[in-house]
């Protein structure tokens, strides 16, 4: 077979352009025409919209779709006896106004690189899955790569079903059963994971390169932050009489800040619920969300503990009381550095680590994983601002074809 890497100009061209043409046919699902970004929450209208685009992709490449019992879909190319698969693929689902290809451009690049190793005639000697993975943001149920947790078994199915979004509607609700959880049977089938991703930062443009492997993930988590006072009337209340966790929640988003800043970590508080939300009433109840994540374990830890430290110490001084609840923590994953350095070498690429959480990163507990970013010129993400040109998305199917081509083909 032709080798994909001697592909010419013309050819990278034209790749462009059934990017942009396969691209286009998701590109209005969920997209608020305020914002410009996407509101495609996990097994809302959007998202299975694009599940309905995911069957219909595979059907017409004549790939059977698996769905695991977890909210995760599997298409398959190739014979399943012909040997463990290889896997790749990423999730539909976004944060509020997120950005276009955070998850997608990974199940699309996905399709367009069955599509590129069909039409260089490859056969593969063992099959090729795309995958979609449910929840991966956990904007909808709060947990984070969601689908992947309970498919490895990282996540209790029990708890897991009883997981409320917003609207009081449960995981099993929403999946309309409960969830399957641990599928050692499916994963056990699968020889390495390989998604594909847009770059979240600025790693890229600063290299000038389109594509780079990954190295690692940051430990990363959630926590949640209650503080409760007392609610009373704003005009009447005299300030000394004050039980307000406004201000010791106020307190320890800056104090967030301060510790991470300190540490050369990354602090966030981008979530609140402020009870009961009136503008002429103290707070009785503030929560706030922590999302914390350092390079190095330690570094997370101090981090989180200074923090609950703080927010303690200023609780004592409001009259205010305050718990601390892990809502979610995912270790540091450093992704197989053979398979890493394999694709590296093969695409001539960069290797980076990340501060952003991935679904590869759950499945390189079980499987040799990669990732591969995608060049993204604002380096935002979880924005409407978040960008990738066709040119570099074309580039990052091929590194991917090719990528498939050796772990399929060879
Ligand atoms: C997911 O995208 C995360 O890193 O939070
Ligand atoms: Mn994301
Ligand atoms: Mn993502
Ligand atoms: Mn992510």
């Amino acid at each position: 077979m032709d080798h994909l890497d001697h592909a010419d100009h013309a050819d990278h061209a034209d790749l462009a352009g059934r990017f942009r043409e396969l691209w286009d046919s998701i590109a209005p699902v969920g997209r608020d025409p305020g914002s410009g970004g996407y509101l495609r929450y996990a097994f809302t209208e959007p998202e299975l919209a694009l599940r309905d685009w995911f069957r219909a992709q595979a059907a017409s490449r004549g790939m059977p779709v698996t769905a695991d019992g977890n909210g995760n879909l599997f298409a398959r190319w190739g014979d399943p006896a012909a040997g463990d698969a290889v896997l790749t693929g990423s999730h539909f689902d976004s944060v509020p106004h997120g950005g276009a290809y955070d998850g997608p451009l990974g199940i699309v690049s996905a399709f367009l690189a069955v599509d590129e190793l069909r039409a260089a005639g490859a056969v593969p000697a063992r099959p090729l899955v795309v995958a979609a993975f449910a929840e991966e943001e956990g904007a909808r149920f709060g947990v984070p790569c969601l689908g992947s947790r309970l498919l490895t078994g990282a996540l209790d199915p029990g708890r897991a079903a009883g997981l409320r979004d917003a609207d009081g509607v449960s995981l099993a609700e929403a999946l309309g059963d409960r969830p399957a959880g641990a599928r050692p049977d499916l994963l056990g089938g699968f020889s390495c994971f390989v998604e594909l991703h847009v770059e979240q930062g600025r790693a890229l443009v600063e290299r000038d390169a389109p594509v780079a492997v990954a190295s690692a993930i940051w430990p990363h988590g959630r926590w949640r932050f209650d503080f409760h006072g007392e609610g009373n009337h704003a005009g009447t209340t005299l300030m000394a009489d004050r039980h307000d966790p406004m201000l010791t929640y106020a307190f320890t988003v800056l104090a967030a800040n301060k510790e991470a800043r300190l540490r050369g970590a990354h602090a966030t508080v981008g979530r609140v619920r402020v009870e009961p939300n009136a503008t002429n009433a103290i707070p009785s109840k503030v929560t706030g969300w922590l999302d914390a994540r350092a390079a190095e374990p330690e570094t997370l830890t101090g981090l989180v503990d200074a923090v609950r430290a703080k927010a303690t110490e200023r609780a004592g001084r409001d009259g205010t009381e305050v718990t601390l609840t892990e809502e979610s923590a995912t270790p540091l994953v450093a992704f197989d550095g053979g398979l890493g350095g394999r694709l590296a070498a093969l695409l001539d690429a960069p290797v980076l680590p990340t501060g952003a959480g991935h679904d590869a990163g759950v499945l390189a507990g079980h499987l040799p994983t990669a990732m591969l970013f995608v060049r993204n010129p604002t380096g935002v993400s979880h924005s409407p601002a978040e960008a990738a040109t066709d040119a570099d998305c074309a580039a990052g199917v091929a590194a991917l074809a090719r990528v498939l081509e050796e772990l399929t083909c060879a």
